[in-house]
């Protein structure tokens, strides 16, 4: 069973996991509706990334005895000014999400909770690849610029974003 301390944090992140799949499912109907379906599938993929990451902070609570306590998800935007802008918050986000992991990392160790330690590390490397892929999307938008071609073929490209949940690739 984990410390009370280690539960309520684990608890916290499973609703920070939950807002930011709120936060990216907000962003693909927003991109729906204007027009780009490309981008709304690559953050549906996202928000059902996000619920994967939830689930899989839930079932380690269960798994150790633990009580799961979903709370209040807050409200998020619903339009960004431009698909630049929404990959900058999109990063922002995940390096906010990357700070919140590693301060669980670090409760974990000064409780000596090695294995707690280690389901972190699924997250800890899930996180850099996040922001790399957030970032990487800020490089692609800024190399296009305008250019209403540009952003037409990333469409087409984004749309073949599929869906893989983590409990299949990932968990061991
Ligand atoms: Fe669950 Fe995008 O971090």
């Amino acid at each position: 069973m984990l410390s009370k301390e280690l539960e309520a944090a684990i608890n916290k992140q499973i609703n920070a996991e939950f807002w930011s799949a709120y936060l990216y499912l907000s962003m693909s109907t927003h991109f729906a509706h204007e027009g780009l379906p490309g981008f709304a599938n690559w953050f549906k993929v996202q928000f059902q990334e996000e619920q994967d990451h939830a689930m899989k902070f839930m079932n380690y609570l269960i798994s150790k005895g633990n009580k799961v306590e979903l709370k209040p998800i807050e409200k998020v935007d619903t339009s960004w000014e431009s698909l630049l802008q929404a990959f900058e918050v999109t990063l922002n986000h995940e390096r906010v999400v990357t700070s919140l992991i590693n301060n669980l990392v670090s409760i974990a160790r000064k409780e000596n909770d090695y294995a707690t330690e280690n389901m972190l590390q699924w997250f800890v490397s899930e996180q850099v690849e996040e922001e790399e892929t957030a970032q990487g999307m800020i490089d692609s938008l800024k190399l296009i610029g305008g250019n209403g071609f540009g952003i037409y073929t990333m469409d087409k490209e984004l749309a073949q974003r599929t869906y893989t949940p983590i409990s299949s690739s990932s968990e061991s």
